[in-house]
């Protein structure tokens, strides 16, 4: 059967170097993920005094991801971190206490940077949320990509052939874990 991958790009940026990442690994993907975006730029602050009448913008975030077989999340480094619109998006997909859309969803992660290390700290705190979170995530391979604009083209695709089969094998390591994780871990539905 398809799976259906939730890709967030932890970017806002409309000129985000992750989202072309993000698009090329999609099209880079195996056929049998069908990806799609799941936006977190129209999301408020998260506000615990809203657990009990959650925005729709939150509502629809958490019904995206529980509807997901795997997320996939792109994502820069910030400040040797994550952006904060991404951890926002993660605490109100986390809450209410008990109604946590993360659990057990199969997560990838990787990211892009201008720079040599390539968000490798960033991931670094994304995968502490996102254990407390109780998410399974990819841990091999993993993937620090530094942005080449020259090895990608208008169109997103990878001009690169080293580059390009790298991504292809993280997708296709990402299709096997996700479907690994299905078999052993029971979702919330
Ligand atoms: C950055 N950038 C950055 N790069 C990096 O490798 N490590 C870092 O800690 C930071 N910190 C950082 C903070 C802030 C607030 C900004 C705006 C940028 C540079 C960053 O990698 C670059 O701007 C990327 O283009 C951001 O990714 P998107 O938004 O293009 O996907």
């Amino acid at each position: 059967p398809p799976y259906t991958i939730g890709v967030i790009c932890g970017s806002i940026a409309a000129s985000s170097i992750n989202r072309r990442l993000a698009k090329a690994l999609i099209a880079l993907a195996p056929e049998a993920l069908e990806c799609r975006f799941i936006e977190i730029d129209k999301l408020d602050l998260y506000d615990r005094d809203r657990d009990d009448a959650y925005p729709p913008e939150a509502v629809a975030l958490k019904e995206a991801i529980v509807g997901s077989d795997g997320i996939l999340i792109v994502t820069p480094e910030y400040n040797r971190s994550i952006p904060g619109a991404l951890k926002n998006a993660v605490d109100w997909a986390s809450r209410p206490y008990g109604q946590n859309a993360l659990s057990r969803k199969p997560v990838g992660i990787i990211g892009a940077s201008p720079g040599g290390i390539g968000t490798a700290v960033g991931q670094q705190h994304l995968k502490t949320i996102l254990s407390f979170c109780n998410a399974p995530m990819m841990n091999e391979i993993e993937a620090y990509i530094t942005f080449k604009d020259e090895e990608f083209a208008e169109d997103d695709t990878v001009t690169n052939a080293s580059t390009r089969d790298f991504l292809q094998t993280f997708m296709e390591t990402y299709d096997d874990f996700v479907r690994r994780v299905l078999t052993v871990i029971p979702q919330q539905r």
